[in-house]
């Protein structure tokens, strides 16, 4: 078999995290999440949330990545034994499921882009709202799904060096520089004022009576934010030729990403205060159908959504590239496929798992609460239990090596993944599959009951 391959520099590996990292969940689903919510309440303990798993969580990836080097399926199947082995499924099956939707979503941002060229956003919410209607289903975003799809495939074919490093030099400085002036703009709008008071105090008796709808949300928006619980981490660690300092450049990469969310919501409130529309009740549909209203009222509203909605879908592509990169490497190393015709395979396949989300909103919902919800977080809990429990002195000892003065961290890392981690992770998986199980009996069941 062909050498493994390998970042070509530091900054490419970090890069490629970040651009991992950075995606729809900073920009479509955080702000939306804030809104849905209860603004600051939310923010605070997503932030807690960030520090006390997040972190924790993407050091058990980068452990594990470096020290075999190999996709998540590999990786299991060499560090553990038994049932044990069997985690790398989730993260491979999670990855799969949400790369196919994840793309449909995408499809939806490109249009947009198009649609602000085009001088085409609608300023009343009904209209707007018939638009994304539009936008969202049938066979438009079919389409321009199968065009995000070809332009990950066309990346993550090119190898990590040459497709996916050189692209994300090019797409993270250009999404945090765009990010910074739209937030700029929005500083200066007239609603910013307002938008800010929303935004940043926290109600802590809002947090106090709501904490078991906001705590398993803002855990999952977590994981999925920095794309944990899907491998993308242990498959990044494991091009990662020599010996770093892991707990920085996971330090790193929860920064920027944590910043980036937290500059959308500047620049989203702002917009959404300014044109009076409310920011609360939109859910996913909030920077498609509000933001654009929104931006259809601003002057050059088309032009500077386009930029919004370019930013989003570069984002989008970064990120992508990152779970394709998880599926491929598991067929090049368990099966010996080549990288050009395993992409071409994995996003054909996904494409058309795709397809129903494409046609019907629903099916996003049937795939991101079981997927994101439910899968996600349980691979990060399984992995946890056994980086915890299973392997804690190896664990340590790979996380050493690349830290030269490693004092108390060690121990404490596995402390936390051994209790206030797992406790976490266990409350929201059943949280959360109680929360899908209410939806497939309860909205999904009505939907096959008329449409069947
Ligand atoms: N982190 C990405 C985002 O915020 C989504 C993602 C999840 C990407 C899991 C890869 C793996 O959009
Ligand atoms: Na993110």
């Amino acid at each position: 078999m062909a050498q493994r391959e390998s970042w070509a520099t530091r900054a490419g590996f970090i890069l490629a995290a970040v651009g991992s990292a950075v995606g729809l969940g900073n920009i479509w689903r955080f702000p939306y999440q804030v809104g849905e919510y209860g603004g600051a309440a939310f923010l605070v303990v997503y932030l807690l949330l960030i520090l006390g798993i997040g972190f924790p969580v993407i050091l058990v990836e980068f452990v594990v990545g470096r020290h075999t080097e190999r996709n998540p399926v590999g990786a299991l199947k060499r560090l553990g034994t038994g049932a044990w082995t069997k985690i790398g499924w989730v993260f491979v099956t999670a990855g799969f499921i949400i790369l196919s939707y994840y793309s449909v979503v995408a499809g939806w941002t490109v249009r947009y882009v198009l649609l602000g060229l085009q001088g085409e956003y609608t300023a009343t919410p009904e209209a707007a709202g018939q638009q994304f209607g539009a936008v969202a289903s049938g066979l438009d975003a079919v389409v321009f799904h199968a065009i995000f799809m070809v332009a990950v495939i066309a990346i993550v074919a090119f190898g990590i060096e040459r497709g996916i490093e050189l692209s994300v030099k090019v797409m993270v400085p250009a999404i945090i520089a765009l990010l910074i002036g739209l937030a700029v703009y929005a500083f200066t709008l007239e609603g910013a004022g307002e938008a800010y008071a929303y935004y940043l105090s926290p109600d802590f008796g809002t947090i106090a009576s709501n904490w078991t709808s906001i705590l398993p949300a803002a855990a999952a928006q977590a994981f999925f934010t920095l794309s944990l619980g899907m491998g993308v981490m242990i498959t990044y660690a494991s091009y990662l030729g020599e010996d770093r300092n892991l707990a920085e450049d996971a330090g790193i990469i929860a920064f920027l990403d944590t910043g980036i969310a937290f500059t959308a919501g500047l620049i989203a409130f702002p917009i959404l205060f300014t044109a009076g529309i409310p920011a609360g009740s939109s859910g996913p549909a909030l920077i498609f159908v509000s933001l654009a209203a929104a931006f259809a009222e601003l002057p050059f509203g088309g032009i500077l959504g386009a930029i919004f909605f370019g930013v989003v879908s570069i984002a989008a592509l970064s990120s992508a590239i990152s779970i394709m990169e998880v599926v491929t490497s598991y067929l090049i190393d368990e099966h010996g496929v080549d990288r050009v015709p395993a992409t071409a395979m994995l996003g054909t396949a996904m494409f058309v798992v795709g397809v129903p989300a494409a046609l019907d909103i629903i099916f996003i919902d049937v795939y991101d609460l079981f997927a994101n919800g439910v899968l996600l977080v349980l691979g990060g809990l399984l992995l946890s239990i056994f980086i915890g429990w299973v392997v804690p002195d190896l664990a340590l000892d790979e996380l050493g090596k690349g830290i030269t003065n490693i004092g108390s961290l060690g121990v404490t890392w596995i402390w936390l993944l051994r209790i206030p981690v797992i406790i976490a992770l266990i409350a929201v998986v059943a949280l959360n599959a109680w929360d899908y199980y209410g939806f497939l009996t309860g909205d999904f069941a009505a939907w096959l009951g008329e449409n069947l």
